[in-house]
């Protein structure tokens, strides 16, 4: 059984203590609210990850996820941060392959599959993203596109390795535009992301995948979007901001 996951991806927002007022504003409410069985993730900046861990505690009821690594374990790489570290503040995710890591930071398939290799072998679990820009949807070669993101860092896994990553779809087009992917959109890629990895890992592994979508995701549409059957939950930017709109997004399934 492939499981729900709602991860928020904070970007770069909040000043500690600000991020800690919305950890623990999340947390109280999932206490109080959650309906479902969704597995609640805060995708903070680096400064946050050792004080919102703390703050979560041994409740399980939330996680906390890096929204990057490095894909070195040590040295003198200036400014940059190892999974060591990152899993030696009790975070157990880690977001990679963000599209504007890959467009800003020109991050390229080939040190994704780097990052992969380091987050798998550290035990944590990378929340790999994936999505077309504007052009490739308006030419119609989304499938294409993102199916050979995935090859490209992926397909050098094993199945053992496959089976503990979550795919996050998020079309560029979508993210901080208000403008989300309609809900037969998003299933369709997702059908086509869950085909993919067929291919290579087979059935059983395709079918456990979670796959997340991401853009523009609020609490008004996300009930539709993850009431596809291959939408297995959310990665969200501006909503999960505020905690009262993160948490309508959690109890839409
Ligand atoms: P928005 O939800 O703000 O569109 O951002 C999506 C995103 O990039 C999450 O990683």
């Amino acid at each position: 059984m492939r499981k729900k996951i709602v991860a928020g991806n904070w970007k770069m927002n909040n000043t500690l203590d600000e991020g800690l007022k919305l950890a623990s504003e999340v947390v109280n409410m999932v206490k109080d609210e959650r309906q479902g069985d969704v597995i609640v993730v805060l995708g903070t900046p680096f400064i946050h990850l050792a004080s919102v861990s703390k703050l979560i505690g041994d409740t399980k009821d939330v996680h906390v996820s890096s929204q990057d690594c490095s894909e070195h374990e040590s040295g003198a790489y200036t400014g940059e941060v190892s999974v060591s570290m990152i899993k030696s503040t009790g975070t157990r995710y880690v977001i990679l392959g963000h599209s504007e890591r890959r467009e800003y930071h020109e991050e390229t398939s080939v040190q994704l599959a780097a990052k992969l290799d380091r987050v798998l072998s550290t035990g944590l679990t990378p929340i790999f993203c994936c999505g077309e820009p504007l052009e490739v949807r308006e030419a119609g070669t989304q499938d294409s596109y993102v199916c050979s993101q995935l090859t490209e860092s992926l397909f050098h896994l094993t199945k053992e390795q496959m089976s503990k990553v979550v795919i996050a779809y998020e079309p560029i087009w979508a993210i901080g535009t208000g403008k989300t992917a309609t809900s037969e959109q998003a299933q369709e890629m997702h059908k086509a992301i869950r085909k993919h990895l067929a291919i290579k890992f087979g059935d059983a592994i395709a079918e456990d995948t979670s796959i997340l979508y991401g853009g523009s995701c609020k609490p008004s549409n996300a009930g539709e979007l993850f009431s596809q059957p291959d939408i297995d939950g959310g990665l969200i930017g501006g909503a999960s901001l505020v905690a009262r709109d993160f948490m309508g997004i959690i109890n839409a399934y």
